[in-house]
């Protein structure tokens, strides 16, 4: 079975194409035969995946938004196992799109008011068209009573992933390098919880077994 997930808030800066790429590496390293998929012009992911030297990971393409529903059937065919789709940050008729195709959504946001507030239009959209989503709070200060405000406002909004992702360096020189960061520094912080937001993205996405409870 395919999976599709995206990454969508039409708040710039939110650490959509960083998470995605590191979420799409972690599924790959556990296994999965990831494609990804970016729809944004700028191309951040497209410079990445430039930059790549790994010979295994992703595959990846980037698509024109007219193209993704042909793009999925496409992939489904093919045998992929998990599409991550990483989108531009602009509320338009694109994205809903790709909200569509998508069997669950992440909503990456910052531990700042401006981003709580900027989520909301994206919630609303998921909210009328009936799709699964979470949070996911990004480029966290450690040890700060900010994420537990953070997530104090989401939670009326949603469900939040967890572990909320912390601002580290090794996001930004994985990026650079075209890597995950659980292949730039497979050991460090950055790489164990983007393995744990991989591993709580995973579960949300397993079909609900109806749990036969029995007496202990
Ligand atoms: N967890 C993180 N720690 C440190 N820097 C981060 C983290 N996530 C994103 N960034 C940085 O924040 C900026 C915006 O991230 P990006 O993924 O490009 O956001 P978006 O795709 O939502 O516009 C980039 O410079 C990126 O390196
Ligand atoms: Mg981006």
């Amino acid at each position: 079975m395919m999976q599709v997930i995206s990454f969508v808030t039409q708040k710039g800066g939110s650490g959509k194409s960083t998470t995605a790429a590191s979420v799409a590496v972690a599924a790959f390293e556990e296994g999965r035969r990831v494609f990804m998929l970016e729809l944004d012009k700028q191309g951040t992911l497209t410079d990445w995946t430039e930059s790549r030297a790994a010979e295994e990971g992703p595959e990846f393409e980037r698509i024109d938004s007219t193209m993704l529903e042909k793009a999925i059937s496409t992939l489904k065919e093919a045998g992929y196992q998990l599409v991550v789709i990483d989108t531009p940050g602009a509320d338009n008729p694109h994205i809903n799109a790709v909200m569509r195709v998508s069997d669950f959504c992440l909503i990456p946001c910052r531990p700042t008011a401006t981003d709580l507030k900027g989520c909301l239009p994206t919630v609303q959209s998921l909210i009328r068209l009936d799709k699964p989503f979470a949070f996911v709070l990004t480029q966290c200060p450690p040890r700060s009573g900010r994420v537990d405000e953070a997530r104090a406002g989401l939670a009326a909004l949603g469900l939040i992933a967890e572990p909320p992702i912390v601002s580290r360096a090794d996001h930004q020189d994985a990026m650079a390098a075209g890597m995950g960061v659980t292949e730039f520094n497979a050991t460090g912080a950055a790489a164990f919880e983007i393995r744990q937001l991989w591993n709580w993205i995973d579960h949300k996405l397993q079909p609900k077994v109806k749990k036969n409870v029995k007496a202990a």
